[in-house]
């Protein structure tokens, strides 16, 4: 409130723990664009579906905060689980356009999750702006798209996606991988870099480059691939015609149990 009053810019990065480096530079850009920098630690179980890892998912709060410290956080805000959705709870977000198809279609209820929780989170925290990673670029959509329409009064930025050396997308989950499976997961990467090049030396079917990047993907068979699509950047809806600049390719595919996600603009 103080801090509010006396006309400093507040940023805020919302996180669900775990945090690695790709966090880390989210951290790092909101500082560059805000007086006081907030974080939050918090596994929201209404965006995990009943299949999925919300018990297993890594909790780490203590290493958290020391990351978090050392990286130059003002406030870091990990409300308690059972605390922070009220008894009873019944209020949901729910965006119907650009959590259509991709993630949407393979984790029902996701969106409606993190929508719920990035908007209870921004009531609590207040920020002016708050930066998400393109890593998920289907998240960063739908929680534009809801500040949009329902007139919510913070800025969202986008981050880059940060990335190991080999171009794996840094995760929290990359560390459920075998060292095999480690070793063959940057071939994820590569594979929408050579769509890059595709779609560069003049490529303008979706449909051609989806094909490429499965039958890449599939080779070898290490990869189970969810979905490939290309869609329009803003909407995340499928495009039948790339357009440069405004197009995404985007994939999710599963090495053994751990489902990697990246996306590229092509
Ligand atoms: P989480 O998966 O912890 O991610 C927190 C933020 O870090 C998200 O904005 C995500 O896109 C970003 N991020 C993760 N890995 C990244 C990488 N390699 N490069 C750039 N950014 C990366 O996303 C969530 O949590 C939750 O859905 C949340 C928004 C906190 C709502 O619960």
């Amino acid at each position: 409130m103080q801090l509010r009053t006396q006309g400093k810019l507040i940023g805020f990065v919302p996180t669900m723990g775990s945090l690695h480096e790709g966090h880390l530079r989210l951290v790092d850009v909101a500082k560059e664009k805000a007086d006081v920098v907030v974080v939050s630690i918090f596994v929201n179980p209404t965006q995990f579906g009943p299949n999925e890892d919300f018990e297993k998912y890594p909790r780490e709060e203590t290493a958290d905060v020391e990351k978090c410290e050392q990286r130059g956080v003002d406030i870091v805000f990990a409300p308690d689980a059972g605390e922070f959705y009220a008894t009873n709870f019944s209020t949901f977000v729910n965006e119907e356009l650009c959590s259509r198809g991709l993630c949407g279609d393979f984790r029902p209820g996701h969106f409606r999750g993190v929508a719920t929780v990035v908007l209870m989170l921004f009531n609590v925290v207040r920020p002016d702006l708050a930066v998400f990673g393109k890593k998920d670029a289907q998240q960063v959509a739908v929680l534009r798209k809801m500040v949009g329409d329902l007139f919510v009064p913070v800025t969202v930025v986008e981050a880059p996606i940060a990335r190991e050396e080999d171009g794996l997308a840094m995760s929290s989950r990359n560390r459920y991988l075998s060292a095999e499976q480690r070793k063959l997961a940057p071939r994820l990467h590569a594979t929408l870099q050579a769509a890059v090049e595709s779609v560069r030396a003049g490529e303008r079917r979706a449909k051609a480059v989806q094909e490429q990047v499965a039958a890449a993907l599939g080779e070898g068979e290490a990869f189970r691939v969810q979905y490939v699509g290309v869609v329009d950047a803003e909407t995340m809806q499928p495009v039948e015609e790339i357009a440069p600049g405004r197009t995404l390719l985007a994939v999710a595919a599963f090495l053994g149990a751990t489902r990697l996600i990246d996306n590229v603009d092509l």
